[in-house]
């Protein structure tokens, strides 16, 4: 089988079920210090406190454990069973959920449950293959109905060019070897882009900067790689709801 066609479920299973194996750390897992807790202050503002806040793609918590101290309800979801275990054992008192957002009737009886939520989701949408976008963004649509809002950090178009200068320059970092390997293909997803596949007449954008993925890998140089990246937060324009 070709490795690039395999589901998201069985690569990121095969990924996450490694990592809890060994201990190995993930390129994108750094502290919420250079992740959420930067990007929560410019969405914050726009959050309704009683709506449930959902981070997609939630791999093994550690940014939805810095969102859940700050924000009342919050729930983490993931495609892979592993990367959900490792997330409730680091964290019992808040509810994660495995599921893959390209399942349309599962994402329906989610949104059932909570009413209309807000999305958190952070490198996640670059890795989902184009002809599987729209349906994923769909479903975030769902998830938000006309109420909720999403808040994205996504790479910019630079990110590939970044990676590809620092892998010829000091070799593949190990963390990205690792994610190579189980067949998931790093891409980018640009504004305009993500903009589009949610709907540029359906949505506006409420808030939008430049940031850097901080990773995990230390360079030669001492500094950690900080991968290109944008953060963007849309919400529903009202009334457009009714046009779906
Ligand atoms: C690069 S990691 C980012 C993890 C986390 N958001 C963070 O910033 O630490 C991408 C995550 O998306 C998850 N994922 C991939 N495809 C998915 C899908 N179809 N539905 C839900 N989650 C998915 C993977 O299991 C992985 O944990």
């Amino acid at each position: 089988m070709n490795t690039d066609v395999r589901s998201y479920a069985v690569s990121w299973e095969a990924y996450w079920a490694e990592t809890a194996a060994t201990g190995q750390s993930s390129l994108w897992d750094c502290d919420p210090e250079f992740a959420s807790a930067r990007d929560l202050p410019h969405f914050e503002p726009h959050l309704d406190p009683d709506q449930t806040l959902v981070d997609i793609g939630c791999g093994n918590g550690t940014q939805t454990r810095y969102l859940a101290r700050h924000h009342r309800q919050v729930i983490g979801t993931d495609v892979s069973a592993s990367a959900i275990e490792t997330a409730r054992a680091h964290d019992p008192d808040h509810s994660y959920l495995v599921l893959d957002l390209l399942d349309t009737p599962a994402v329906k009886a989610l949104h059932e449950t909570l009413g209309d939520a807000s999305v958190y989701m952070r490198t996640v949408l670059h890795q989902i293959r184009p002809e599987d976008r729209p349906a994923f963004a769909a479903s975030l649509r769902t998830l938000l109905g006309a109420g909720g809002i999403l808040a994205l950090v996504e790479l910019a178009p630079g990110a590939e060019d970044y990676l590809r200068d620092l892998v010829s320059e000091y070799g593949s970092p190990p963390a990205l070897t690792r994610v190579l390997d189980t067949g998931v293909r790093p891409g980018s997803v640009d504004r305009d882009e993500a903009l589009a596949l949610m709907g540029r007449d359906e949505f506006s954008v409420l808030a939008e900067s430049d940031t850097t993925v901080h990773t995990t890998y230390t360079l030669p140089t001492g500094q950690q790689a900080e991968v290109p990246a944008y953060f963007m937060a849309l919400r529903c324009r009202e009334g457009s709801i009714q046009r779906r």
